[in-house]
């Protein structure tokens, strides 16, 4: 049975205040909860963070009073919603194991997408960002261990892989690099519309909790490595983000935002196994029907068109999580020296045939000069346990020296880079116990 939000009723604007009781719920159990569960609502933290951030960027250049009043009323319920939901952490939850939990979103999340995407250079672009986003939850996984002592599994349940992915020293392009080509709103189906902003909130969101979050730690090899990843983040966002149609109008992206609202609920309520979180999608379901209407309402009176045209007449499914270990390690196996081409095809290239004046070795030289802080992470805890800290399958843990020596750039190498031939050595210690 297909689903179209906009034959269904949900629940009025006005209707939406809720007390400050029922805004801030008691936390779930990090012990307890299911690994997907706390992914959905990391997700939908960032999901609502867009919402309540593009209704204010929208209102500052929007002249009509009436448009004003709406976006004023619904932004207030954004971020309860947003209220709500992130404040569902726990306070013993560190931030290093949230952190953890934000770079399985992006993996499992990523994955699911790719496999999902109708558009083919959508695809690839999300195959690009997912193996620098699965390094990172390497790098964290390192110093979850010698921080707090924790095995990664201990958040990730077991569903995602903690092996070395392409070097984050590697992800540090030139930011025009990184701008891709974007989709063409009259002909992109609805499905790659809502997949690009999903993950785009989901990036966003990440970025800005590693900006707030990275100074809680003393460490300085610590706090340089979220500084690291966080401007990874960066440039993440600004991929993304420049897939989408500039051309789209507000009406348009109101639209779209509020379609991918409901989208996300909907697929968290289908999926939820909690019943505490399972009841809070269900309720903000009804609520983005309600701002679906107001937004639909608009696009009608601003554009003169069924908002069909743009959403299609039923939801799409942008964030299942379920294990994604075959499809990672095989996207892993095969792109890891993979490269962004730098060209105005704004395509992709592999290390082989970078050019000696790519535009990207500029930036890595500047930033790893004095070492990179992901590949000091390497260093520290090989001192410590004699080898890196890897949690999958023994035959994938047994690649690390060749995907090191494939997915590493012989050029503009960070001095304190860990080689192939250490890592050679560490594979023939154990991995710790966890
Ligand atoms: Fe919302
Ligand atoms: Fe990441
Ligand atoms: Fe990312
Ligand atoms: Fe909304």
């Amino acid at each position: 049975m297909t689903f179209n939000p906009l034959k269904e009723k949900g629940v009025p604007l006005e209707k939406q205040l809720r007390s400050w009781h029922d805004i801030v719920k008691r936390p779930f159990d990090k012990h307890s909860v299911d690994c997907y569960s706390r992914t959905r609502q990391i997700l939908m933290n960032g999901i609502e963070v867009e919402a309540w951030n593009f209704k204010h960027n929208l209102a500052r250049i929007c002249p009509d009073r009436e448009v004003r009043n709406i976006l004023a009323m619904s932004r207030r319920i954004e971020d309860m919603h947003q209220t709500t939901v992130n404040w569902l952490t726990p306070a013993c939850q560190s931030v290093l194991e949230t952190t953890l939990g934000y770079e399985q979103v992006a993996v499992d999340l990523t994955s699911w997408l790719a496999q999902n995407e109708p558009d083919d250079y959508v695809r690839e672009t999300f195959n690009f960002g997912l193996l620098e986003d699965f390094d990172h939850l390497y790098r964290y996984s390192q110093w979850a261990y010698m921080i707090h002592g924790i095995s990664p599994d201990d958040i990730l349940q077991g569903m995602t892989d903690v092996v070395v992915g392409r070097p984050t020293q590697n992800h540090h392009n030139c930011n025009v690099a990184r701008l891709r080509k974007h989709y063409d709103k009259n002909t992109a189906a609805p499905q790659t519309k809502v997949n690009i902003l999903t993950l785009v909130s989901g990036e966003q969101q990440t970025h800005n909790y590693y900006a707030e979050h990275g100074m809680m730690y003393g460490n300085d090899d610590l706090r340089r490595m979220y500084g690291e990843i966080c401007d990874v983040e960066e440039e993440h966002v600004t991929m993304y983000e420049s897939l989408i149609d500039p051309t789209e109008s507000v009406w348009e992206k109101l639209l779209l935002h509020e379609f991918t609202e409901v989208c996300t609920y909907y697929n968290c309520y289908k999926d939820e196994i909690d019943e505490k979180l399972k009841a809070v999608w269900e309720e903000f379901l009804a609520h983005e029907i309600g701002h679906l209407h107001v937004a639909a309402e608009l696009f009608k009176t601003k554009e003169d068109r069924d908002p069909e045209e743009v959403i299609g007449s039923e939801v799409v499914l942008p964030c299942h999580f379920e294990a994604q270990k075959t499809y990672v390690t095989d996207i892993l196996l095969n792109e890891v020296d993979k490269r962004l081409d730098g060209s105005d095809d704004m395509g992709y290239t592999t290390i082989d045939k970078l050019p000696e004046d790519w535009a990207s070795y500029r930036i890595q030289r500047a930033v790893n000069a004095d070492g990179a802080p992901t590949e000091q992470a390497i260093r520290l805890i090989s001192t410590s346990i004699g080898r890196d800290l890897v949690v999958a399958d023994k035959k994938l843990i047994n690649k690390e020296p060749d995907l090191i020596k494939r997915g590493l750039q012989p050029e503009a190498q960070a001095p304190n880079t860990v080689t192939s031939d250490e890592y050679e050595m560490m594979s023939k210690v154990k991995p710790a116990e966890l």
